[in-house]
């Protein structure tokens, strides 16, 4: 495990509270914040504190030491522009502060609304004949909350390139305990692997920049190449096992089953032609 401690931001988030079981479970010294309580028992070796991610002196405070920042905080849904700045753009400098300031590596939990007005693959040619997305692709952001993970990768490249501060940006697809549509077979990350992924771009020797599509090995997926081996991970589970019971479940609005955002590119969608 690693020799510093790691701070997790958004420990009480669905997935910070998987991350902070998962990783104290392999022996790591974790910790944690959030501006909402800590919902369950604190794992071994974890402390949290509470905070909010627009103050920038108390994210300093917090990372002292630690040599590396999982950054899973802030608003996960669209939600209007002044709801998103505070807590994804302030936070995500104060985040990026804190790194510099420690020489930490940050895990930034990006999202595929970061390139959701891209079409999906199967809209264009049938399922495994259209091309997969590159990593390398146009940021096609499909709202304000995907605007801020575009923005939160670009902090990333820049404080590489003019701080030397180590960045893993991982574009999630949909991490839930299941598929629950058929827009998951394509995007799903199971539990399991968010922890591997996390673990991975912890402890690999060195990272640089870098950006990973971060879904399960779905043979539907509408991605294909990334930076992965910079970190050596590799997803092991499937959303395919799910097909007989979700692969049917599709929403009837014509814009959300275009486009790679899904419902996320739908909500106030405005453009006639
Ligand atoms: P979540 O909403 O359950 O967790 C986010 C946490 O951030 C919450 O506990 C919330 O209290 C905290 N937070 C919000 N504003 C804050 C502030 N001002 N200061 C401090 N903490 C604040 O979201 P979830 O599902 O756990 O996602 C975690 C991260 O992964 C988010 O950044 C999200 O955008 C990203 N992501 C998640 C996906 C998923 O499928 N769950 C897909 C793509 C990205």
């Amino acid at each position: 495990h690693p020799q510093k401690p790691v701070l997790l931001t958004g420990a009480s988030g669905n997935l910070g509270r998987v991350l902070a079981q998962g990783l104290a479970a392999q022996g790591w010294t974790l910790r944690l914040t959030d501006i909402a309580p800590f919902p369950d028992p604190l794992p071994p070796r974890a402390r949290f504190v509470q905070a909010d991610l627009n103050d920038g002196v108390a994210l300093l405070r917090q990372a002292e030491g630690c040599g590396a920042i999982l950054h899973f905080g802030g608003i996960s849904v669209e939600q209007p522009f002044e709801t998103v700045l505070g807590p994804n753009l302030r936070g995500l400098y104060h985040v990026y502060e804190a790194a510099r300031r420690e020489g930490a590596r940050v895990l930034f939990a990006s999202s595929n609304h970061a390139i959701g007005f891209h079409e999906r693959p199967d809209a264009s040619g049938p399922q495994g004949n259209a091309p997969k997305l590159d990593v390398d692709c146009a940021l096609r952001p499909d709202g304000y909350y995907g605007l801020s993970k575009a923005y939160g990768e670009l902090m990333g490249r820049t404080y590489w390139d003019k701080h030397g501060v180590e960045n893993v940006n991982c574009r999630i697809g949909s991490c839930f305990p299941k598929p629950v549509n058929a827009r998951m077979l394509s995007t799903w990350l199971s539990f399991g692997d968010l922890i591997r992924l996390a673990t991975a771009a912890v402890l690999a020797p060195r990272s640089g920049h870098c950006v990973i599509w971060a879904c399960s090995d779905n043979p539907a997926s509408f991605w294909g190449k990334d930076h992965r081996d910079r970190i050596g991970w590799q997803p092991q589970d499937s959303a395919e096992a799910y097909r007989a019971e979700v692969g049917h479940i599709v929403s009837g609005d014509p814009v959300e089953e275009r486009y790679q955002g899904g419902g996320y590119a739908s909500i106030g969608y405005s453009r006639s032609a």
